[in-house]
């Protein structure tokens, strides 16, 4: 994939937003049989983000946009491309980037969504740099959002707890000589796990019913041991290869930024890659996994609160239904 060292594409603008209504624990309680204190100690999350009736995917979106391209100094002119990982769109068809290419005033440039789940930014990311290094795009914005909240089932204890709602994004330039930038990716997947994550009714092989409503079949289903075993894994494994690619020691790592799971498995990840939890960047107490936005979300507010500085070196590993993964190393 990208060459090692020879960054061609930065990210010279983040942004984010989350919906205001926040989701505690203790509201949760009200819902399902379950504590703060399980929560808690399991994954690492008091409270999430839920967006608002009649908010939609494309509107979280282009929230985070606007923000990144403002960081960025460019108009949504100058961009060459949008891509959005998503696995909660506004509509089936056509794309939620479609309707963020509107929102936002971009013009008739290519505009797509990946569906990668909790990868879905990664794999964004990686493919803008592509697009970059090829020299087919100069400017490109790389936006991770989900709207789960309308995908859960809000009797099942066992996913409802996990999630929420929200968007990042970046947009990605050109290095110039800076030595900044997207310095290596690499992305993974392993379909034998399909099954373990997975809203089995609504696509063709189980057509949404009225039977299948009534079973939840239209909602998230997870095995979360299964999951949870292969995250710390894998998310690992993708950071030494990225790390590897791009020539860096552990030690060199200012930040990690990571999806964010679980605490419980980041600690695992931590310890794997020898790299202390000080240097990891957490939001997951505030914000439970936002899936494809968690890594862009954690970015912008450690850019913007002053942690990540410009020559950073950074890694990102995310994991998720399909099983999807991958890692990059950034300088930023
Ligand atoms: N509140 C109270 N009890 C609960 C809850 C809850 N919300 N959920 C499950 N339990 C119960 C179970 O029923 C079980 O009870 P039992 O022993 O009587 O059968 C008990 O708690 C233990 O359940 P486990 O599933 O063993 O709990 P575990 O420690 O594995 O934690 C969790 C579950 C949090 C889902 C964990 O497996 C996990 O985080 N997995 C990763 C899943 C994930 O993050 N998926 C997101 C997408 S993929 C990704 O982003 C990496």
């Amino acid at each position: 994939m990208s060459s090692p060292l020879v960054p061609k594409s930065r990210i010279v603008g983040t942004g984010r937003y989350v919906p205001e209504k926040i989701l505690t624990n203790h509201d949760i309680e009200k819902l399902v049989d379950t504590s703060d204190a399980w929560i808690h100690e399991r994954t690492g999350i008091r409270e999430r983000r839920v967006a608002r009736d009649g908010e939609t995917t494309s509107d979280m979106a282009a929230a985070a946009a606007r923000q990144a391209l403002e960081m960025a100094g460019i108009p949504a002119s100058k961009l060459s491309m949008i891509i959005v990982g998503t696995i909660s769109p506004d509509t089936p068809m056509p794309a939620c980037a479609v309707h963020v290419q509107q929102k936002i005033g971009a013009t008739q440039i290519p505009s797509f969504d990946l569906s990668a789940a909790c990868a879905g930014f990664l794999y964004g990311l990686s493919i803008g740099d592509q697009f970059i290094r090829s020299g087919q795009a100069e400017y490109v914005l790389v936006i991770g959002v989900e709207l789960l909240s309308r995908v859960l089932n809000w009797q099942d204890r066992t996913t409802c707890v996990l999630f929420g709602d929200g968007a990042g994004a970046v947009v990605l330039g050109p290095s110039g000589d800076t030595g900044r930038g997207v310095l290596a990716t690499r992305l993974f997947t392993d379909g034998s796990l399909a099954e373990a994550l997975i809203i089995p009714a609504g696509g063709n092989r189980e057509p949404i019913t009225p039977e299948g409503i009534a079973q939840f079949r239209n909602k998230v289903h997870m095995q979360g041991q299964e999951i949870f075993k292969v995250a710390v894994k894998n998310l690992a494994s993708a950071s030494k290869d990225v790390l590897e690619a791009a020539g860096l020691t552990a030690d060199e790592v200012r930040w990690v930024v990571a999806h964010q799971a679980n605490l419980r498995i980041l600690a695992q990840v931590a310890s794997r890659l020898s790299i202390p939890m000080e240097r990891f960047v957490l939001n997951i107490e505030r914000y439970g996994n936002t899936s494809s936005a968690s890594i862009p979300i954690a970015l912008d507010e450690a850019v913007r609160d002053g942690r990540i500085k410009a020559g950073d070196n950074l890694v990102m590993c995310a994991l998720g239904a399909g099983i999807s993964w991958g890692g990059a190393a950034v300088r930023f």
